[in-house]
């Protein structure tokens, strides 16, 4: 079983001072003791350089947070997967609910977005997982299912593809998802992606996201087939940050 992968996703948030100055206190901690598992952050884009600068030669990786389907072009305002590899991301999140919700990316889209990101190299981190309304009408897995399956690029394999599963209602709520139903969810989206990938998809890492702080990570990350997280507000405090790495199994 791969290590857990502990991902930061800064959001729009953070300015050149604030975020080299929180880049540089993980790379620090990282350097002296070296984490249980797989440190990522994604800060946004303008920060990628100087945060990257910081985390150098430390084990703590470096992530985007969205990505354009074509490798470069006349796509004003946006980033290409390549230019993402150039500024040393290895990572790039693609299809988060802030995105399906604000930009109204569906599926295909995000499903482009990632098989960029494998063509550039990096792997991407698709996530999915359903609204309050879909949660309480009992379609939760369902919606989970055709996100899934709509926006999964073909490759599989734990260097090739991350899947996040985080329930809309709990992203920046302190609400999480219970234990009984985070493993439903993570058993349906593995079940998945067997059925998709065989035994790459064996290997694929499922993260949790929503609302994941130092309390609850131990919780969060102890469920079968919880790979790691994805963390919102409390990867912006190293100290909250850092616990919830030292807290994977
Ligand atoms: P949150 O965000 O930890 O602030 O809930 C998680 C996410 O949106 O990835």
């Amino acid at each position: 079983m791969a290590r857990k992968l502990i991902a930061g996703n800064w959001k729009m948030n953070g300015l050149e001072g604030t975020g080299r100055e929180l880049a540089r206190d993980l790379a620090a901690r990282a350097r002296s003791a070296a984490p249980g598992c797989d440190l990522l952050v994604c800060p946004p884009a303008q920060l990628l350089f100087p945060v990257g600068e910081a985390l150098a030669g430390s084990p703590v990786q470096l992530g985007a947070q969205d990505c354009h389907t074509e490798p470069s072009g006349a796509h004003t305002g946006d980033i290409a997967a390549p230019m993402l590899a150039d500024a040393g991301c290895n990572h790039v999140i693609v299809g988060h609910s802030e995105r399906r919700a604000n930009h109204g990316e569906a599926d295909a889209l995000v499903r482009n977005k990632a098989t960029a990101a494998q063509a550039a190299g990096l792997t991407p981190i698709v996530c999915v997982g359903e609204t309050e309304a879909e949660r309480t009408s009992g379609q939760a897995l369902a919606v989970i299912e055709s996100q899934v399956r709509g926006s999964l690029p073909d490759g599989g394999g734990s260097e090739a593809l991350v899947v996040a599963y985080e329930p809309v209602w709990a992203i920046g709520t302190g609400r999480t998802a219970t234990s009984p139903d985070i493993a439903e969810a993570h058993a349906h989206i593995r079940a998945l992606l067997t059925a998709i990938h065989d035994d790459a998809g064996r290997d694929v890492r499922i993260l949790y996201g929503g609302s994941v702080n130092p309390d609850n990570a131990a919780e969060n990350l102890g469920v079968a087939e919880v790979g790691g997280a994805l963390v919102g507000g409390a990867s912006l405090k190293a100290d909250d940050f850092w616990a919830i790495a030292g807290s994977c199994p």
